[in-house]
Formats: structure tokens, C-alpha cells, sequence
């Protein structure tokens, strides 16, 4: 029997603070009734102002390691998927490390928007497939409400902050992480970018005055695009492990709009009673979207032993994928 990955711990962290659509109504020109039918969101979590990404996805893990009953010192790699990292450098990754005393863990960050924690899944498995590492702590935190333009009301309905992680281990049985499909297009990555703050445009004046490290989205065109990789995400990783939609137990999608994920499950012919959803509580948190939804899942009873799980993600970069699991 080779070896596979499993998930062994889940755990998530959102702030306390909800910032309702009646709080955003206050804030700039929209409706509860417009956020509600275009995306399907109620709420969202934000952080205060002292909070950092590293701060939200410390509690998520140390949340995942209890479920997991795993300690800090047998970690051999701690990922983390951001777009909001603390800083430039040192990685999110390599704080997280060291506030939760993982001694001998390796740690760096990993870049791909909404679908980071996907494209983490699937670094992780290589490392303990391949026999590198036994335990690795996968984390997806973001707070988006920093680099969010709070009079824009084209991307300030949509975002929040949160954190989920999972702690992943090597096993011999035939379960666990199956398949993966991941696909990128970076001819598109102007839909969905923070334009400055980088080496192309390191931050002056003028960046900060033209709100150039804010999130810019062209919601319209993400739209389309997100429906179609969605699905063929989902089709092609199930592929991969020979199995087929009707072997679906439960669909983890990005949390990004309501009508994104009904459009892409009935295109790939899945019923939405094996959709999990929360987007109405936090909106999108990018790349801990789909990793807090994994822990809900699992801490409500809606994953059983056994059950065939697909993540699948859509973000920035462009970048898409998706994971089949067995439970
Ligand atoms: O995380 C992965 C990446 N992100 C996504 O996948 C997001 C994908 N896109 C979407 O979720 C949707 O396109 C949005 C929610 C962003 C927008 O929904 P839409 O149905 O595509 O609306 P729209 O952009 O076509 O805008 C329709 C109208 C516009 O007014 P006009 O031009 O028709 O007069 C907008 O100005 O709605 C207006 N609008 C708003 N009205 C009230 C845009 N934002 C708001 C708002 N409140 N917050």
C-alpha cells in the first residue's frame, strides 16, 4: 500500500466584530436588498485595527492541532496561504512558527489568491507523500478589510477577514487525498489585483493617494470565468481519482458570491443540498474561504468517514483548483 495524505484537524477563527449590510448601507451607497440578491451575503467578520493575519491564523491552528491532538513540536512544515501577509518578510508563515513554538518546522508563504489554500493542499501532499515530512499545518488567513477600499462599493460588500488550517499525515489505508487539477491564467490577472505596494510600484505618495494598494475587481468578467473553471475544475480532479459528480458527498467551493457557486454546482449537475455554504456569515475571505468551510463542515457532522469531499477554488492570479478527499 503507498503512502497518502490525510486530514487528521481542522480549526477556524473568525473576528468578533460583524459588520452587517445595514452597517454598510451607512457607509456608501448600497442596499441589504442589492448585497443580498447579487451575492447572497448577510455578514461579514472584521478585524480591529491591532489585528494582523498572523494573529487569526495563530487561533485557527492552535484550534486544528487540539482537534488533530497533535502538539507545535512535531510539526515538519507550516504553510500559509495569505494575500494579506503582515509584512513583506519575514513570511506569515515563519511568525506563526515561532509564536506557536513549532522548533523544528520549515515554514513560507504561498501566493495564489483565493485558491492558496488548494495550491497549499497540494504542496503539502507532496511533502508527505513523497516522505520528506509526516505532519505538516496548513493554514488559509486573511484580512482583506486592510487592503479594502472602504468608499468603494464595488469590493467593500464582498470581503472579510478569518482563518481556517487543517494538520495533514501520512497514511497507509486507501483514503485521504485523492486527486488534485490546479490551472492558472495570468494573461486575466489584471480582474483582480493590488496594484501597487511591490516592486513594480513600491509605495509613495501619490500609490497611496490613488488608492493603489486596495483591492481593484472587475466583478462582471470574474463572474463568467469563475462559473466555467469552477466546473471544470471540479470534473477534471474527479477524473483524475476516477470517480464521478455522482460520487460527491459534499462540495466545498470559494466563498465568493452566492450565485457563483449555484451557477457552477448546477452546471456540474450537483444538487446544492451537497453544497456546503456560509458565505451569507463572512462574505469572501479569499484564501481562508474554503478552509473555514471545510472545518464548519466537519465540527457540524456534515463529513462522515469515508464521504468524497472536492474543494474547489477560484481567485486571483487568475488561479482555480480542486482537491478530491476521502474522508
Ligand atoms: O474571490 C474570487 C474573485 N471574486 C469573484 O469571484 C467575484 C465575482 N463577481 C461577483 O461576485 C459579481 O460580479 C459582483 C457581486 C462583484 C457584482 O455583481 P453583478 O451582478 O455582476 O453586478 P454588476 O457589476 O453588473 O453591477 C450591476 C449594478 C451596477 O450599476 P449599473 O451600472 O447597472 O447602474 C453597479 O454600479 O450594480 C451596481 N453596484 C452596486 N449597487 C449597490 C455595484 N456594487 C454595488 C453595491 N450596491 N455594493
Amino acid at each position: 500500500m503507498s503512502r497518502s495524505t490525510m486530514i487528521v484537524g481542522t480549526g477556524s477563527f473568525v473576528p468578533d466584530k460583524v459588520l452587517t449590510n445595514l452597517d454598510l448601507e451607512k457607509m456608501v451607497n448600497t442596499s441589504d436588498e442589492w448585497i443580498m440578491t447579487r451575492t447572497g451575503i448577510k455578514e461579514r467578520r472584521i478585524v480591529g485595527e491591532e489585528t494582523a493575519t498572523s494573529d487569526l491564523a495563530l487561533k485557527a491552528a492552535e484550534r486544528a492541532l487540539k482537534a488533530a491532538g497533535v502538539s507545535p513540536s512535531e510539526i515538519d512544515l507550516v504553510l500559509i496561504a495569505t494575500v494579506t501577509p503582515d509584512m513583506a518578510f519575514p513570511s506569515t508563515a515563519c511568525l506563526v512558527q515561532d509564536r506557536i513554538g513549532a522548533k523544528k518546522a520549515a515554514a513560507f508563504d504561498i501566493s495564489a489568491a483565493c485558491s492558496g489554500f488548494v495550491y497549499g493542499l497540494s504542496i503539502a501532499d507532496q511533502f508527505i507523500r513523497n516522505g520528506t515530512y509526516d505532519t505538516v499545518l496548513l493554514i488559509g488567513a486573511e484580512t482583506l478589510s486592510k487592503i479594502t477600499d472602504w468608499t468603494d462599493r464595488n469590493t467593500c460588500v464582498l470581503l472579510g477577514d478569518g482563518a481556517g488550517a487543517v494538520v495533514l499525515r501520512p497514511t497507509e489505508e486507501s483514503k485521504g487525498i485523492l486527486s488534485f487539477y490546479l490551472g492558472a491564467d495570468g494573461g486575466a490577472g489584471d480582474f483582480l489585483k493590488v496594484p501597487a505596494g511591490g516592486s513594480r510600484q513600491p509605495p509613495t505618495c501619490e500609490t497611496v493617494n490613488k488608492k493603489l494598494h486596495y483591492i481593484k475587481m472587475r466583478g462582471n468578467e470574474l463572474f463568467k470565468i469563475a462559473v466555467r473553471v469552477l466546473t471544470r475544475a471540479v470534473e477534471e480532479a474527479l477524473s483524475r481519482s476516477c470517480l464521478s459528480i455522482e460520487d460527491i458527498s459534499l462540495l466545498i467551493p470559494h466563498q465568493a458570491n452566492i450565485r457563483i457557486i449555484q451557477a457552477a454546482a448546477e452546471k456540474a449537475g450537483i444538487p446544492l443540498s451537497k453544497v456546503y455554504i456560509n458565505v451569507h456569515k463572512y462574505g469572501n475571505t479569499s484564501s481562508a474561504s474554503i478552509a473555514i468551510a471545510l472545518d464548519e463542515a466537519v465540527r457540524e457532522g456534515r463529513i462522515k468517514e469515508g464521504n468524497i469531499i472536492v474543494l474547489d477554488a477560484f481567485g486571483g492570479g487568475l488561479t482555480w483548483g480542486a482537491c478530491v478527499i476521502k474522508w
